[in-house]
């Protein structure tokens, strides 16, 4: 019996925590200087490799996947979402798939708080204005936003991270919507209101919060149409994924009115977002931070070792393993 500890490739520059255990479990091929892999660029860095430890926002198209060496038996992925990696063509190659699933919920439902806050009340306009230097002091009409407390919040998306948004938001006394693939149990709805059909939570929604993942199904939901059903100034979250929001839409709707403001903390297409945004006052924008604490960060690295661990080491089902739809 061999006792060649499994090779693991870390796509990416991980948390120095992370990386250390990844090193004493495994033969691990680190990324110091964070390179980005490219299809082959990946399948030349795997080679020996049983597993990959990779992250969000790395395509592993299944024409990657099938260009993998042989050896790879197991993608754990640095995040909850998983989009990126095509799980069929995964399970369909004999690789297992996994995530991080709950480590992440209250860092990305604390940022999404901050977007909501940061959209409604011109964040982005006041801080400009003071670092500026075009502050000339209070007056009574200066950057009035949109007020909060009370307002109705509808949730696209009522999963783990969509229950804490809801949590955080109970505080400001917000009327909780939210639309969900099934209604949540009464001790979890908590008094929210469920809509069946997510197109009749949108005009009962002063603000709404996105927290669904990206599938086909969700590609674009945001889009003119549905912008049109909100009430008139409402105000639009996004911490999930960009692709559910057309960009050209939510743009056209920023600069006539239609919408008050947006908070967004992921993008189409990042890190090239749609260059419509850059100008637009009011759209508080963050580079994707939901899980940016140290202690989340370091969780969701733990998590996805555990799994690496289950499967490669103990030669057990990941305990996060992800199922392809
Ligand atoms: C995830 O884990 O899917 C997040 O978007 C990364 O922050």
């Amino acid at each position: 019996m061999s006792n060649r500890k499994p090779k693991v490739l870390a796509t990416r520059h991980f948390p120095p925590d992370v990386e250390a255990r990844l090193a004493a479990n495994f033969d691990a091929v680190l990324n110091p200087e964070d390179r980005l892999y490219d299809g082959p660029g990946l399948a030349a860095a795997s080679a020996g490799c049983d597993g990959i430890m990779c992250a969000a926002g790395e395509a592993l198209t299944a024409e990657t996947i099938a260009a993998l060496p042989a050896s790879v038996r197991i993608i754990a992925t640095f995040s909850v979402g998983y989009e990126h990696v095509d799980v069929a063509a995964a399970t369909k190659r004999g690789i297992a798939v996994s995530n991080t699933p709950d480590v992440l919920t209250d860092a990305t439902a604390d940022i999404t708080l901050l977007c909501l806050l940061g959209a409604a009340r011109r964040a982005h306009e006041g801080t400009t204005m003071l670092r500026t230097r075009n502050w000339v002091g209070w007056n009574p009409n200066q950057l009035t936003g949109v007020h909060v407390t009370g307002k109705r919040l509808g949730i696209l998306g009522m999963g783990r991270i969509g229950q804490a948004v809801a949590e955080r938001a109970r505080a400001f006394r917000m009327q909780i919507h939210y639309s969900n693939r099934s209604r949540l149990a009464p001790e979890l709805e908590k008094g929210a209101i469920f809509h069946t059909n997510a197109d009749e939570m949108l005009p009962h929604s002063d603000f709404l919060s996105i927290n669904a993942p990206m599938t086909p199904a969700t590609r674009k939901w945001v889009n003119a149409e549905r912008i049109a059903r909100l009430p008139q100034g409402a105000v639009i979250v996004n911490t999930a994924r960009g692709g559910v929001v057309d960009d050209e839409a939510l743009i056209a709707a920023l600069k006539s009115g239609r919408i008050a403001s947006a908070g967004l903390d992921v993008f189409d297409g990042e890190p090239k977002i749609h260059p419509g945004y850059y100008d637009i006052e009011n759209a508080f924008l963050l580079p994707h931070m939901g899980s940016a604490t140290v202690e989340t960060r370091n969780a969701m690295g733990f998590k996805a070792l555990d799994n690496l661990e289950a499967f490669l080491l103990r030669k057990e089902v990941p305990p996060d393993l992800v199922r392809a739809s």
